[in-house]
C-alpha cells in the first residue's frame, strides 16, 4: 500500500512535470512567435507590388538621353537579358534613384542642367563618356561630382565595349561575297581638309592602291543595315580610329570583324588591339614600315585566297558580334550600367575625373 501511495504519489509529480514541461515549450514557441510577428513588416505598410520583386529592384535614372538616341529600356532585356535595375528616365524618381547616369557630353559649361536637389546619402552618380579624350571637353566644376566612371576604358568602373563572343562558332565560316578589295567610310568634308594621323596615312595610301571611300554624312550605303553590307562587301577595311589612345578601340573596328571582313587598323599599339580580338585577325598599321609596304601586301593578299583566309582562322573559336547602331548606340553602355549597379554596391568616390581620364 505504501508503495502504491509512494508510487502513485510519483506518478502524479511525473505528470506535473511532464505537464510544466510542455506549458513552457508552448511560452517558448508563443514568445518567438510574438517577437517574430513584431518584427516582420506589417502588410499594411508595405502593400505586395503588382509584379513581385519590382520594388526591390534599384532605380537608374538616366539624367539625359545620349546624343538623343532613345530607345525603350526593355530592350536591355529582349538585347542583352539585363533586368537587373529599374531604368527610367522620370526625373520625378531623382529623390528615389539609387544612381543616376549623367551623360557628360550633355552637361552644360554652367552646370545648370545637373541635377539641383541635394543627393541622397545612398545615391551615387555615374560619369558616362564614350568618346576619346582627344573628342571631350573639360567642363571645370564636376571634378569631384561623380562616383563611378562609364567609358571605353579597361580601367573605368563600368567598361563599355564589345567582346568577341567565346563560344564555338555553329558551323564553318563562310566568306561572304567580295565586290570590293579596300573600303573606307569617312566623312567627305573631312576627307578634304583634316589632317589628323588618319587622313595622313590614308593620303600616302591611296598613293599606292585604290580604297572605296563611303560618305559618311550623305551615302545611302552606310545607314543601316546598309552599314554592315557595306562593309561585308569589301575584304579589306580601314578601321582607323579618329584619335589614338589606350583602350580607344570602336566600332570601327568591330564593323569589320563581325561581318568578315579584315580590318586594317590604325590606332593604339597592337598589343592593345590583342586585349579584345586575336592578333590574327587583322592588319595593323605599323606592322609595316610606310604606307607603301603596306599597300604592297595589301595587293598580295588580294591575290592569294589561301593567305587571306588565313585572316578568318580564329573564327572556328570565337563567334564576334554586331554593335548596335543608330537609336540603339548607347543601349549596351546603359544596359550594362543598368547590370553593374544591380550587382555592385560599394561606397566609392571618383576624387577628380578629368585627371584620371586625361591623364
Ligand atoms: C572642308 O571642305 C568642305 C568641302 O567639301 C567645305 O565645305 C568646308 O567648309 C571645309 N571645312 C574647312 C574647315 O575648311
Ligand atoms: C558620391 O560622391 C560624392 C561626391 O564626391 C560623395 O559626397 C558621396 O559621399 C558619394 N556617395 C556614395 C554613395 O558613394
Amino acid at each position: 500500500m505504501w508503495s502504491s501511495r509512494r508510487f502513485t504519489m510519483a506518478s502524479i509529480s511525473g505528470v506535473l512535470q511532464a505537464t510544466m514541461t510542455v506549458v513552457l515549450i508552448l511560452a517558448g514557441f508563443i514568445v518567438l512567435f510574438l517577437m517574430y510577428y513584431k518584427s516582420s513588416p506589417s502588410p499594411k505598410c508595405y502593400p505586395r507590388p503588382a509584379h513581385p520583386g519590382q520594388l526591390k529592384k534599384p532605380v537608374l535614372l538616366l539624367w539625359f538621353w545620349p546624343e538623343n538616341k532613345r530607345f525603350d529600356f526593355k530592350d536591355c532585356k529582349t538585347l542583352f537579358n539585363i533586368d537587373s535595375c529599374h531604368l527610367t528616365d522620370n526625373r520625378a524618381l531623382y529623390s528615389t534613384a539609387r544612381e543616376v547616369l549623367i551623360f557628360h557630353k550633355a552637361i552644360k559649361d554652367d552646370l545648370s542642367n545637373l541635377p539641383s536637389s541635394p543627393r541622397a546619402k545612398f545615391q551615387r552618380w555615374i560619369w558616362f563618356n564614350m568618346d576619346s579624350p582627344t573628342n571631350t571637353r573639360q567642363i571645370k566644376g564636376i571634378e569631384g561630382l561623380f562616383n563611378l566612371t562609364l567609358s571605353y576604358r579597361k580601367d573605368s568602373d563600368i567598361q563599355v565595349r564589345w567582346k568577341l563572343g567565346t563560344e564555338k562558332a555553329s558551323g564553318d565560316f563562310v566568306l561572304p561575297k567580295k565586290e570590293r578589295s579596300v573600303c573606307w567610310i569617312v566623312e567627305s568634308s573631312e576627307l578634304l581638309n583634316k589632317s589628323d594621323d588618319r587622313f595622313n596615312y590614308y593620303r600616302e595610301l591611296e598613293k599606292h592602291i585604290k580604297v572605296d571611300i563611303f560618305d559618311s554624312s550623305s551615302d545611302e550605303l552606310v545607314n543601316g543595315e546598309n552599314y554592315f553590307q557595306t562593309i561585308s562587301s569589301c575584304k579589306f577595311y580601314l578601321s582607323f580610329e579618329d584619335s589614338i589612345h589606350k583602350d580607344y578601340i570602336t566600332e570601327k573596328f568591330n564593323g569589320p570583324l563581325a561581318v568578315g571582313t579584315v580590318p586594317i587598323v590604325l590606332g593604339p599599339p597592337r598589343m592593345n588591339y590583342e586585349d579584345f580580338a586575336p592578333g590574327n585577325a587583322f592588319i595593323h598599321v605599323n606592322d609595316f614600315p610606310d604606307a607603301a609596304a603596306l599597300a604592297e601586301f595589301i595587293q598580295k593578299l588580294d591575290g592569294d585566297n589561301e593567305a587571306y583566309m588565313r585572316y578568318f582562322d580564329w573564327r572556328q573559336f570565337y563567334t564576334p558580334r554586331r554593335h548596335l547602331t543608330d537609336q540603339h548606340q548607347f543601349a549596351l553602355a546603359i544596359c550594362q550600367a543598368c547590370r553593374h549597379v544591380a550587382l555592385h554596391r560599394v561606397y566609392r568616390v571618383v576624387k577628380d575625373v578629368h585627371k584620371w581620364f586625361f591623364e
